[in-house]
């Protein structure tokens, strides 16, 4: 039987290069490899735990999979769909909840931060996050799941509910674990803290034109160079400002060329000007196919729509089995 592998983004708008580099790559690596079967859904119940705005759910949840079409997600080799269609999730995070402690829940890093985010917005619903994403993935018995190295703590209550369903009901959960890619840590452009949709500043969005990837580009905080600082010496705080545009050359130019400019700004110092406009249309050109697609399938909604309804109907016909089961060994059936 192919390993099964289940992954989703929260509807809360654009894309951007963190979610690109650390999610899609992966998803669209494991959907390329006929050893897996492979189910990418939008997590628009995921959105409603934080305060939203309907009108831009609505729209956001739409761009999500238009984004995935877009990236490279095939509806002929994965399932795609919206989580909020296939209720068989909610059910089973239910059935979850019934099994892990508050207390549990009230220590993951991910729930104190939101409440300091949101102090007013304390809900039942943030609480329940991460038992509804354990049950997002478990509702497929997927192994791996292709996310950010920020979701761990999220991973690590799947495992646990894995586990503990599986001794007191007998049911048979696998532990899921992560699936990393290369980018999976993409800094702010701020040079502090990762790229992140709630800072405003920190991203470049993956419909962003040339003209606005400059800008965004131009404002990555820089120094003057190694050698005005401290001439002939190699440089040693890695955490220079220098090396705050550093990730973003690697990823984007490559490591050789990383070390080209690595030494011009030791020997030399640099010019950042040369550099930033290189950087400006390595990230162009990588976004640049995705754009084009992305102009494409905003213009067929009825083949969007088309997509959504049968990820839905294909994803509730693995969910219902598992439900099915669930409520078998607790003896709701
Ligand atoms: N919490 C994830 C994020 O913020 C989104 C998500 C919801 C998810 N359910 C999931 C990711 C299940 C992977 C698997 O990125």
């Amino acid at each position: 039987m192919k390993k099964r592998v289940l992954s989703g983004i929260r509807a809360t708008g654009r894309l951007h290069l963190g979610n690109y580099l650390g999610a899609i790559k992966g998803m669209l690596e494991l959907q390329n490899n006929p050893e897996y079967e492979t189910l990418y859904m939008v997590a628009d119940l995921h959105t409603i735990t934080a305060p939203f705005n309907k009108e831009e759910l609505r729209k956001n949840r739409q761009e999500v999979i238009i984004d995935y079409l877009a990236a490279g997600l095939d509806p002929k080799k994965s399932i795609i769909f919206r989580q909020s269609d296939v209720p068989e999730h909610t059910e089973l995070a239910f059935y979850f909840s019934s099994i892990i402690t508050v207390a549990r829940m009230l220590h993951l890093p991910t729930y104190k931060d939101k409440i300091k985010q949101y102090p007013h917005n304390v809900t039942m619903a943030l609480l329940n996050y991460p038992v509804l994403m354990a049950a997002d993935i478990l509702v497929y018995k997927a192994g791996l799941v292709p996310v950010g190295i920020d979701q761990e703590p999220h991973l690590e209550i799947a495992r646990e509910v894995a586990r503990k369903i599986n001794q007191l009901y007998g049911t048979d959960f696998p532990e899921p674990v992560r699936f990393a890619t290369k980018g999976e840590y993409i800094p702010s452009l701020k040079g502090e803290g990762k790229m992140s949709k709630s800072v405003e500043g920190s991203y470049i969005l993956l419909t962003d034109d040339l003209e606005t990837i400059k800008n965004k580009v131009s404002k990555i905080p820089t120094d003057s160079g190694m050698k005005a600082i401290n001439p002939g010496k190699e440089p040693t705080h890695l955490e220079g400002p220098m090396f705050g545009i550093m990730p973003f050359v690697k990823l984007f130019m490559g490591e050789k060329k990383a070390d080209y400019y690595k030494q011009q700004y030791i020997s030399l110092g640099i010019r950042y000007v040369g550099l930033k406009a290189e950087l400006t249309d390595a990230i162009y050109k990588e976004l640049k196919p995705f754009q084009e697609k992305r102009k494409e399938i905003e213009k067929n909604q009825i083949y969007v729509n088309q997509v959504i309804k049968e990820g839905a109907q294909k994803a509730r016909i693995i969910a219902s089995q598992t439900i099915k089961e669930v409520k078998e060994k607790m003896g709701l059936l």
